[in-house]
């Protein structure tokens, strides 16, 4: 049984993460911000789209890393392979496919008309013969390292990753095996750019402590009660980089149009959905296997989150543009409605999420203006976003593999 009451409890199961405040300066500064580059997002692997996204022989998707100041082409090869590559052209360098997704045989570069086929070989040079020595078969894209987990697309810009996604992921794949992503459709999706630090939009998800006052007004009621005010985790657990937190709900008062959305279809603050069966539970989906129980987020270092619900999923990708620039998208995998009662009932869940959403983003780009102030050098944690300390640690590990390694 989880006594979300008792106080302290995180710190006494993980002391390694120790509880002082945490300096604000990797927030905030440009030599942090290089070495998340050269160290992190140049190292490691990263979630770029969804297998079902270019289900066709000839489907691409672009997706543009800004740290890394590449564009990568995604595409299904007429052999149904994924790949990914550098979308540059060998020639003179130009981005050679500018549309966000598709699907094309071959692809034509704009400047002077090399033509690429979906496995990125290089078919066609206009007027070749004037070239000197040029071998089209050492031509080609330039291929980036691709894998799948679960039917999520995977890059790794190292030219020779350090281990494969699956040894990358390691105890994440034993607790989801067997959650239902692929039976779950994209139902809806935002995206937009933020003026602040990624890290500053990874941590405000990466705790429930804001969620009862942030969240009063649209789903914070959903997740506390008399025992658990303050919503306290039922379970937090580490993965190597990754890290896991489980949440619980709680009845609570409907108002008229919530009642009638529960009683239609699914909705984010439903209880008892029965989606899942219960008896055959993926090991960390409810892996307390609680009565209250809600939802986990996962998150996947450095910057993929993903929220395992009963009849959902939703996924937050958190790019870092600049030292106080990101872009972010999330997207909500659920059941297609099928009826009029269910579109309601996910025009509503739609409605709710998106007000969360928006209440998340109201403080982060406030936070960023006054970060670089120096009025306040360290954030003061308390138990309950010990996923943070988590976070920063395996951050400085990775940013700082020399002092690292001296310790
Ligand atoms: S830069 Fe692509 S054909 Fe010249
Ligand atoms: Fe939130």
């Amino acid at each position: 049984m989880v006594d979300v009451t008792e106080l302290k409890r995180w710190s006494k199961r993980y002391p390694e993460f120790g509880t002082a405040p945490l300096p604000i300066e990797p927030c905030i500064s440009q030599d942090y911000f290089e070495r998340e580059r050269e160290y992190v997002f140049l190292k490691c692997w990263l979630e770029v789209c969804r297998e079902e996204e270019i289900p066709n022989p000839g489907d691409f998707f672009n997706r543009h890393i800004q740290i890394c100041n590449t564009h990568v082409l995604l595409m299904r090869g007429d052999d149904g392979r994924i790949r990914a590559f550098h979308n540059m052209c060998s020639h003179r360098g130009n981005k050679l496919v500018w549309d966000e997704s598709g699907c094309e045989r071959s692809h034509a570069c704009k400047f002077h008309g090399w033509v690429y086929d979906n496995q990125g070989r290089l078919v066609d040079v206009p007027d070749e013969a004037n070239f000197f020595d040029l071998d089209k078969e050492k031509n080609g894209l330039t291929p980036i390292a691709c894998d799948v987990w679960e039917g999520f697309v995977f890059v790794n810009l190292d030219p020779s990753p350090a281990q494969s996604l699956h040894d990358y992921l390691g105890g994440v794949v034993d607790m989801l095996a067997g959650f239902p992503f692929k039976k779950l459709k994209l139902g809806y999706a935002y995206k937009g750019n933020l003026a602040c630090n990624w890290k500053i939009a990874v941590d405000s998800q990466q705790e429930a402590y804001h969620a009862v006052h942030l969240h009063r007004r649209t789903v914070g009621n959903a997740f506390i009660s008399k025992e658990n005010p303050f919503m306290h985790a039922l379970d937090i657990q580490f993965f190597g980089p990754h890290r896991m937190i489980s949440l619980a709900g709680y009845d609570h008062p409907l108002s008229p149009v919530e009642a009638l959305a529960h009683k239609l279809g699914w909705t984010i603050k439903k209880k008892d959905h029965g989606f899942l069966d219960p008896d055959n539970m993926p090991k960390g989906v409810n892996p307390t296997r609680s009565k209250n129980w809600a939802f986990e987020i996962y998150l996947i270092f450095p910057n993929f989150w993903i929220a395992t619900l009963d009849g959902a999923y939703q996924t937050h990708n958190f790019w870092p543009v600049a030292v106080d620039k990101m872009y972010q998208e999330i997207r909500m995998f659920i059941n297609l409605p099928t009826n009029a009662g269910e579109v309601f009932a996910t025009e509503y869940a739609k409605c709710i999420n998106r007000d969360t959403w928006l209440e998340d983003f109201s403080t982060l780009e406030t936070s960023q203006t006054v970060l670089g102030s120096g009025g306040k050098t360290h954030f003061i944690l308390q138990d309950e976003e010990i996923l943070l300390r988590h976070f920063y640690k395996v951050l400085n590990a990775y940013t700082h593999p020399q002092r690292q390694a001296a310790e």
